[in-house]
């Protein structure tokens, strides 16, 4: 079997589809070998033959993952739901649960009921209500970037249902206690507040849980939110290092990888050419987003950031990584938040997380259109 430290090369931005499938192979296969090993960070890894893992790889390739989606919506997290919503024959999305992030969690859970309105989810995806702040700081919003309401570029209607009763915490704790082992994946796509919390008040609750597949943290690629960090696990680094620590399987989107598949005008034009009501959303929103930057970077591209973790999970041969142990700096002065990932070892900390460096982009935007041309 091929060691796990020595999968892609960060810097192979531009590698050709089939080598980047390649890459991806030897990831998924890790990535792989990771959902079988839930119980320990990394120790379970060299025990395993290539055998094993390649059928897990196939297994993984054709079963339907009970999906909850964790959020801060966010223009970006907005299309990840959408995105995940019209990959229902492979993701069964069970709740969206809402954490203060991009802007203050009366807005967050809002945001999260209007969206599950626009793909016609309104009575049947729940969206509960969790942690308003980080676990020790106070909340740090992105409300410049994603605009006053957090959905910037779309006008929104007051959302068509209420708000699950539980909080998200406790719906949290008391699925993942009644569900079977390995059987849930969590996406995280804000801070990680709820899910550290839920991890903490209920360390058993760990067992059932498949995969983490977050977005946040940067290594190769610096911060946007300090020159160090990136803004879901800067606003709650404590949180994430809880996660990370955990013991369960995660896989980590980092800007390292969202700025290798960028929003452009080019790219947007086929989501507002669908006949559908989401595909214009979509175009919409995406073009906010790359307005930002443009403002700021007079640049006609932007970052994709959230969406990257389910086309991770719809189709996990467009991405390569390796897998490393990554820590998170909750002390320093000028690096607080910082994802520390040792790509080569050096520390002999056990690997924790797979971290996502390679996207074959194209493909990721002809699957991400193909999901939400299925949508209303
Ligand atoms: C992350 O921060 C948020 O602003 C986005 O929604 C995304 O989750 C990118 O750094
Ligand atoms: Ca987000």
């Amino acid at each position: 079997m091929a060691n796990l430290n020595e999968l892609t090369s960060p810097v192979d931005a531009s590698a050709s589809r089939q080598r980047n499938r390649r890459s991806f192979l030897r990831t998924s296969l890790a990535a792989s070998l990771a959902t079988l090993g839930a119980t320990g960070a990394g120790s379970a890894f060299a025990e395993l033959t290539s055998t094993e893992g390649a059928a897990r790889l196939a297994a993984d390739g054709t079963s339907r993952r009970t999906v909850i989606i964790d959020c801060d919506p966010g223009q970006d997290d907005a299309i990840a739901i959408l995105f995940a919503l019209g990959a229902h024959d492979q993701i069964d999305l069970k709740a969206l649960t809402a954490v203060g992030g991009n802007v203050p969690l009366s807005l967050t859970e809002r945001n999260a009921r209007i969206v599950r309105d626009w793909a016609d989810k309104t009575g049947t995806l729940p969206v509960y209500a969790g942690c308003p702040k980080p676990l020790m700081r106070e909340l740090i919003t992105a409300a410049n970037v994603h605009g006053r309401t957090g959905l910037d570029g779309v006008t929104l209607h007051e959302p068509r249902g209420p708000l699950a009763p539980q909080h998200a915490v406790t719906y949290l704790i008391d699925t993942l206690r009644a569900a079977a082992p390995g059987s849930v994946t969590l996406v995280a796509l804000g801070p990680l507040t709820n899910i550290a919390t839920a991890l903490t008040a209920a360390p058993e609750g760990a067992k059932a849980l498949r995969e983490i597949v977050l977005m946040g943290g940067a290594w190769f690629e610096r911060g946007n939110i300090t020159p160090a960090a990136e803004f879901n696990i800067y606003v709650d680094p404590e949180a994430a290092s809880i996660v990370l620590s955990a013991g369960v399987p995660v896989t980590v989107l980092p800007r390292d990888v969202c700025v290798k598949a960028p929003i452009t005008p080019q790219r947007i034009a086929p989501f507002r050419a669908l006949k559908n009501r989401c595909g214009p959303i979509v175009a919409d929103i995406l073009a906010a987003e790359v307005a930002y930057q443009k403002g700021r970077r007079g640049v006609e591209s932007a970052p994709m950031y959230d969406p990257c973790t389910i086309g991770y999970l719809v189709d996990p041969t467009m991405f390569g990584g390796r897998r490393v142990n990554v820590a998170v700096e909750t002390t320093g002065q000028l690096t607080l938040g910082e994802t520390v990932v040792d790509w080569n070892g050096r520390s002999k900390r056990a690997v924790n997380a797979t971290w996502i460096t390679d996207v074959d982009a194209d493909r990721f935007y002809e699957t991400l259109l193909a999901r939400i041309a299925r949508l209303p």
